[in-house]
């Protein structure tokens, strides 16, 4: 699976994003060692602070799946400048996926890429303790 057929099912995963607060639509995907991809949005609630972003729900999709090893994912937002994920999703991500590959993109293109490793340096984690 090639960069941009990631990001497009970002894309797709984007649309269902439930984002009335905000109006900020954000889609995730999340690339399995074994080829599947298990995708998500951002999912707000009236109270602000429930709001779940798209990575976190990609990730608890494929987890509770049965998914534990992952190649890659794909974030996408309707930005020209890159939309990277939160600092709580960045903790989840590396929980869950390690050092992935972090794909940046938006309506149109690619606009970045990352190891997790980058954007979360001296991370703290299960090894930690
Ligand atoms: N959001 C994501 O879903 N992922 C990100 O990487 C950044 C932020 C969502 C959370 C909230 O619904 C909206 O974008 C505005 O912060």
């Amino acid at each position: 699976m090639t960069h941009d057929e990631l990001l497009d099912a970002a894309r797709k995963a984007r649309w269902y994003a439930h984002a009335p607060y905000s109006h900020f639509q954000v889609g995730a995907a999340l690339l399995t060692l074994t080829g599947d991809v298990i995708t998500g949005c951002n999912i707000e609630n009236a109270t602000y602070g429930l709001t779940l972003c798209a990575e976190r729900v990609a990730v608890f999709k494929a987890v509770s799946e049965g998914q534990r090893h992952f190649r890659a994912v794909a974030i996408v937002a309707d930005t020209e400048a890159p939309t990277p994920p939160c600092g709580a999703c960045r903790q989840i991500l590396w929980e869950f996926c390690g050092d992935v590959e972090v794909v940046l993109g938006n309506l149109e293109k690619m606009t970045a890429r990352y190891q997790l490793s980058e954007l979360l340096p001296l991370p703290f984690d299960g090894r930690s303790f």
